[in-house]
């Protein structure tokens, strides 16, 4: 439970924090959030997250509650006294609140603002960058629109709970064809047994991560080859390296897939460029 939650407007004690039960977003999960890197008490690419909520609520024609400027104030004063320092920032919006009926409500209903933040165990996720993680496949059954970051995540998180059980950090999803779209929270990544690091394009079918463009700008800058192309989870057993990408753990080397060792089973020489040099790109405000 956070210590304070931003609810509308107020901030308040995590117990005491709450929504009504017509909320549109409990009722048709008719929102959308961004989750924000938080590092030294400082927002991480705060830029780039304002202008793909921005989109996201476009997209589902939800109003814009408040300035980018003003909700940046929000994120920072709920960063500031959930004295967080390395970690992430929530910002959640759905529609509002109105009586439970499929098309929207009324105008001038006024959508729900949620924030909260949370610090990380960052020397988990650091022994976990020098170790690698497990992955393990899943069938991607997400609607068509997932490039919009909204809270409907269902799949997301049978997928999840499929990678926990057994044993594994995060769950690939596989597309009809056999192409990997991304992961359950984070994008996919791989470098081709010719060296080439790739990632899948940006579509309706993937969530056009943050992180994955910062790290496509880091690896231009290393000079590194890069290719934006579907890659099959056959290539990816196959593959040098894989690793994924997030706000909360940045460039995450992956050492095994479905029980397969990628690149030796150890993280790859890519992937730790990357990660080491990913926060000389990002925008740190
Ligand atoms: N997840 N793909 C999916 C499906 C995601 O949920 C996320 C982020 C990403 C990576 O996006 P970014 O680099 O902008 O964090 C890709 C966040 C961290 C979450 O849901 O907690």
């Amino acid at each position: 439970m956070p210590r304070i939650a931003y609810v509308n407007g107020r901030y308040l004690p995590g117990t005491e924090a709450g929504v009504s039960i017509e909320d549109r977003g409990f009722q048709f999960a008719d929102g959308v959030y961004e989750v924000c890197e938080v590092r030294g008490g400082r927002l991480v690419d705060e830029g780039r997250h304002m202008a793909r909520l921005d989109r996201s609520l476009s997209e589902l024609r939800i109003a814009r509650p408040m300035s980018a400027a003003a909700l940046g104030t929000v994120l920072r004063e709920t960063v500031r006294r959930n004295r967080v320092r390395d970690g992430i920032v929530y910002v959640q919006i759905t529609r509002g609140v109105a009586r439970r009926d499929f098309p929207f409500p009324p105008a001038g209903t006024r959508p729900t603002v949620v924030v909260t933040a949370r610090n990380n165990d960052i020397a988990r996720i650091e022994q976990m960058a020098a170790e690698g993680v497990a992955v393990v496949s899943v069938p991607d059954i997400r609607w068509g629109r997932v490039d919009i970051k909204t809270v409907g995540l269902l799949p997301n998180v049978l997928a999840k709970q499929t990678a926990r059980e057994q044993g594994a950090r995060e769950a690939w999803l596989v597309d009809a064809k056999g192409c990997v779209t991304e992961g359950a929270s984070s994008n996919a990544w791989i470098v081709s047994a010719d060296g080439t690091l790739v990632t899948r394009p940006l579509g309706p079918d993937i969530l056009p991560g943050i992180t994955r463009a910062v790290a496509i700008e880091t690896a231009k800058a290393l000079g590194l080859a890069f290719a934006e192309r579907p890659f099959t989870l056959e290539e990816a057993y196959g593959a040098r390296e894989a690793f994924m990408t997030s706000a909360s753990q940045i460039v995450m080397p992956v050492t095994r897939i479905d029980g397969r060792p990628i690149g030796g089973g150890r993280p790859g020489p890519t992937a730790k460029a990357l990660r080491r040099a990913y926060h000389q790109q990002a925008e740190i405000s």
